[in-house]
């Protein structure tokens, strides 16, 4: 086994399915989730990374989002360097300004050229939904047609209270999809008790998704147990989906989550998680909260219960990636089935989308 500090293998052949899902980039043909709209403030500018691939991500001054390929055409800067001045995006450096289209529309000074030379870098399509910005990185003409997954719940007037949780991980992001669904780690949980002695009933992949049941006993920690109303719930089950890239749960159609992923590299990922309640209970009174108040207190139980439990996750998956890293072919022993039917999603569409990029000539890694 090997116990120096060689790199693990990436996506070659001869890897197992494990190893190759622990090097698998994502496929860019997807929206995904970058950043909080309230941690973008108009006339601002921040770097987002998809899997390596550096984007100024930025905002007018009258709020509209734009995304362009991080560098200036000029001298290869960084524009996440520069500033927005209006609703151009200028360079740090000589001043160059740049319109949402990605195109070169301004040089502070020309030295006698009459005429701006035509030059543009990338851009990619923005939108902004459930208090995120998304992004889609792959082929702009599959940008239509590809849709952000749609979540009734939190849109419109009557919508469930929702305040998104987002944090960056020094793990693959397959090892945080693996988390989040393999329940087989109560232990780690012990204290808060989010989910007890699981029995997975369901584990079905269809095309690119994963769909899993499991009975178990949700939400009966201490704090947990405050706030949902296991008198007129179900929470003696559960059903989760990875739906490739992204993945949910549901409990008895009234507790939710959906988490997106954004990879960053082979041991960096950001997540953004959005957990949604049709009601919760005033903790020790058996009163609904009402639905104006849900809002403040989904950001106390974030700050009580979710936030603490997802940081458990955290370091586990993190102590998880330095384990691998130092000991990456040691054999996988799995007891859950799941996990391998989500690496083989993840490793499948990591290959056709390998694929697809070597017949078009561009490199997707
Ligand atoms: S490097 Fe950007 S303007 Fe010169
Ligand atoms: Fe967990």
């Amino acid at each position: 086994m090997n116990q120096t500090i060689n790199p693990p293998p990436g996506f070659d052949e001869a890897s197992g399915l494990r190893q190759k899902s622990r090097a698998a980039g994502m496929d860019p043909d997807y929206w995904y989730a970058v950043e909080e709209v309230r941690n973008v403030k108009p006339g601002s500018v921040v770097e987002v990374i998809f899997w390596k691939r550096s984007i100024a991500l930025y905002r007018t001054a009258d709020g509209e989002f734009h995304a362009v390929e991080n560098r200036c055409a000029h001298r290869q800067l960084k524009l996440s360097l520069g500033q927005v001045e209006g609703c151009r995006l200028v360079c740090g450096y000589h001043g160059w300004e740049y319109d949402e289209q990605g195109r070169v529309v301004g040089i502070p000074d020309l030295f006698g050229r009459k005429e701006l030379p035509e030059i543009s870098i990338r851009r990619y399509p923005v939108q902004v939904r459930y208090g995120l910005v998304w992004l889609f990185p792959g082929n702009p003409e599959l940008a239509e047609q590809r849709r952000i997954p749609d979540i009734p719940e939190i849109e419109g007037r009557d919508r469930w209270a929702c305040v998104p949780i987002t944090f960056t991980c020094t793990a693959h992001h397959s090892m945080i999809i693996d988390n989040v669904s393999d329940f087989s780690h109560a232990y780690l949980h012990r204290k808060y008790r989010p989910f007890d002695g699981a029995t997975l009933t369901r584990c079905e992949t269809e095309g690119d998704d994963v769909h899993l049941a499991y009975d178990t006993q949700v939400g009966r920690g201490p704090i947990s147990g405050l706030f949902v109303d296991h008198g007129r719930l179900n929470t003696n089950h559960i059903e989760l989906c990875y739906q490739y890239p992204y993945q949910w749960s549901n409990t008895d159609d009234e507790i939710k989550h959906w988490l997106f992923v954004l990879p960053i590299d082979e041991r960096t990922t950001r997540t953004f998680f959005l957990f949604y309640f049709k009601s919760l209970k005033i903790p020790l009174l058996p009163v609904r909260i009402p639905r104006f108040a849900m809002t403040a207190v989904m950001k106390v139980s974030n700050r009580l219960l979710i936030g603490p439990l997802l940081d458990e996750d955290r370091v586990a998956v993190e102590a998880e990636q330095l384990g691998y890293e130092r000991h990456w072919d040691a054999p996988s022993i799995e007891v859950n089935p799941v996990v391998s039917a989500f690496q083989r999603v993840t490793v499948r569409k990591w290959q056709e989308c390998l694929a697809r990029e070597a017949e078009s000539g561009n490199a997707a890694a």
